[in-house]
Formats: C-alpha cells, sequence, structure tokens
C-alpha cells in the first residue's frame, strides 16, 4: 500500500552495492511510493535507453496494427516501474521533460498524495497517442499502483516469474497481449519470466521489442525465441544506456563483458553501459508481410 502522504528528504541513491551480475543494486528506488527517487537518481546517470526504444516500440506497434488490422495495441511493458515507457509512448512528452516533471523543485515540495492528485489530472488530458493501451509488469508493486493511480496504465501484474508461478488472475491479464516490451529490465527478467509469458499467450504469440544490455548473452533469449517461432532481429549499432555508477560498476561490467568476449573499445571503456535493441515477431506474420 502507498503511504501517500509521504514526502522526501533523502535525494542520493547509494551506488556502492553490486548485485551478482556486476550492476548497481536500485531496490530502494523501484520500490519508493513514488517516480521522483527514480527519476532523480536515473536523471544523474543519464539513464536514456527509454528516449532510443522508443522509435523501435512505435514501429512495432505500427507493424502490428498493418498486420492484424487491429486499431489499438494491448502492451505488457516488462519492468515497468512507475509507468515511464507508457508516459513517453502515450504523451507529447520526452524523457528530459518526464525527468524535470518529478526532479523540479515544485515536484520536490509535494507529498505523494499531492503529487498523484497533479499527475492524475495532467494525464486524464488527452494523449497524443490513443491506441496503446499500457499494461505493467513489474516485481514492485509501489511502482505499478502509482502508474495505475495516475492512469498511465490500464491494468498492473505484480509478479515474481523468475521463481513463481503463473496464477490464474495473472494469465487471464496477459493472455491477451498484442505486444511485449521492455527497457532495461532484461537481467533482472531472463528467459525463465519471458516463456511463463510466451506460454500463457500461445498460440497467439505477442510481438516483442527489447533492449538487452551487451553485458547479458544474448544466447539463450534469442534460442527461446527462435524455438517458439519467433523471427529475431538485431539492431547492428548498440545504444546507450547509462553511465556507470561507479568505478566498481564499470570494473565488474568491463570484466563480464571479457568473459563473454565482447570488445568493450569505444563504448562501456568510455564510460557507459550499452544495449542492443532487439525485435521478435512471429515468423509466419513476416512471411505473410512478404508475400501479400
Ligand atoms: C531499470 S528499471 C527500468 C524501468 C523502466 N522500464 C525504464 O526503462 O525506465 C528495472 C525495473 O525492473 C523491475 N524488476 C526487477 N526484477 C524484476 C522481476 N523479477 N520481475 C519484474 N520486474 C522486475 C524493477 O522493479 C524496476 O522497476
Amino acid at each position: 500500500m502507498i503511504n501517500k502522504h509521504y514526502k522526501r528528504n533523502s535525494s542520493q541513491a547509494d551506488t556502492s552495492e553490486l548485485d551478482a551480475t556486476g550492476k548497481t543494486v536500485f531496490d530502494d528506488i523501484y520500490t519508493a511510493p513514488d517516480p521522483r527517487s527514480y527519476c532523480e537518481a536515473m536523471q544523474a546517470l543519464d539513464y536514456t535507453i527509454p528516449k532510443h526504444a522508443l522509435p523501435m516500440f512505435s514501429d512495432l506497434f505500427q507493424d502490428y496494427r498493418e498486420q492484424s488490422g487491429k486499431e489499438s495495441v494491448r502492451v505488457l511493458d516488462l519492468g515497468s516501474s512507475y509507468g515511464i515507457n507508457a508516459a513517453l509512448l502515450r504523451f507529447d512528452l520526452g524523457l528530459s521533460d518526464l525527468y524535470q516533471r518529478y526532479t523540479s523543485p515544485e515536484a520536490q515540495a509535494l507529498t505523494t498524495s499531492e503529487l498523484m492528485q497533479r499527475d492524475r489530472s495532467d494525464y486524464c488530458l488527452q494523449p497524443t497517442e490513443k491506441t496503446v493501451e499500457m499494461v505493467g509488469f513489474d516485481i514492485s508493486a509501489p511502482a505499478l499502483q502509482y502508474a495505475q493511480e495516475v492512469g498511465l496504465i490500464v491494468d498492473s501484474v505484480q509478479a515474481n516469474l523468475e521463481v513463481d508461478e503463473v496464477t490464474t488472475e495473472q494469465s487471464q491479464q496477459l493472455e491477451n497481449t498484442d505486444c511485449i516490451i521492455s527497457s532495461g529490465c532484461i537481467g533482472y527478467v531472463t528467459t525463465t519470466t519471458l516463456e511463463k509469458i510466451i506460454d500463457v499467450c500461445t498460440p497467439h504469440l505477442p510481438w516483442m521489442g527489447h533492449c538487452v544490455l551487451r553485458m547479458f548473452s544474448l544466447q539463450q533469449l534469442t534460442t527461446l525465441l527462435k524455438e517458439r517461432g519467433y523471427d529475431v532481429d538485431i539492431a547492428p549499432e548498440p545504444v546507450p544506456q547509462r553511465r556507470f555508477a561507479s568505478h566498481e560498476e564499470q570494473t565488474q561490467v568491463l570484466s563480464r563483458l571479457h568473459e563473454l568476449g565482447v570488445d568493450p573499445t569505444g563504448l562501456e571503456d568510455q564510460g557507459w553501459l550499452y544495449a542492443w535493441l532487439i525485435t521478435a515477431t512471429p515468423a509466419v506474420a513476416r512471411a505473410e508481410q512478404y508475400y501479400n
């Protein structure tokens, strides 16, 4: 349950703890009652991946609409957090505008309840994109609750399918998914989660767009997707995700890249994490597009 009267005073995320993959642990800011700490910490690290992923997501939805004949697309956002992708996709708002919305002195002065009220009335205003229906999927109940209460997402699935099985209720929420997207989430979420969602949706295969850090091997992901009937496309150039939060994080990630045989020259060795942009579409859909 969100503490709506919570007012923040501390702003600095602790970047000293690394997880098993070598990345900084951000658990506290993922589970705060509102997006302010998250936006502050991500802005400080120049977290830009949602901006780079946006054209891939929009193109995917457009191709899906054309192929399926459906006007409205139901999108599951894996690791949706406070509805960051939903805000960027549905409103005429850039990532820097979004950060500004939550880090400005005016926003800092509000309680969570007041911030929610402000967001609810702003997000009620006509979204520029009305044909995308966003469903949030995250392990963080407070983040999902915030996004849903202010109207960024129409439904939320709070789950950790890395360890748990899909419940009957979750299965009903997931089964009509048209597209699945993710930014900054693969790594926390692996093929274990993706396979469970694909199982629920089969025989209908949701179209997918994911951003995957170069520090994670793509092999398991692409193997799963191909086995389940997808064509997988990886954009030729990786895009920057964010700056390293500490020298220790960079050292750990460089050593992981070395183990994977990935050359960091000009990319991670310059102080930034980089990600691949990946789309996966049902092989049959692509064939139909080709022959029609
Ligand atoms: C870096 S944030 C990305 C948020 C958002 N997609 C963006 O790009 O701004 C990672 C998100 O993954 C979520 N997450 C971590 N482990 C998860 C799991 N096992 N299942 C679902 N979500 C998870 C976190 O709670 C967090 O909201």
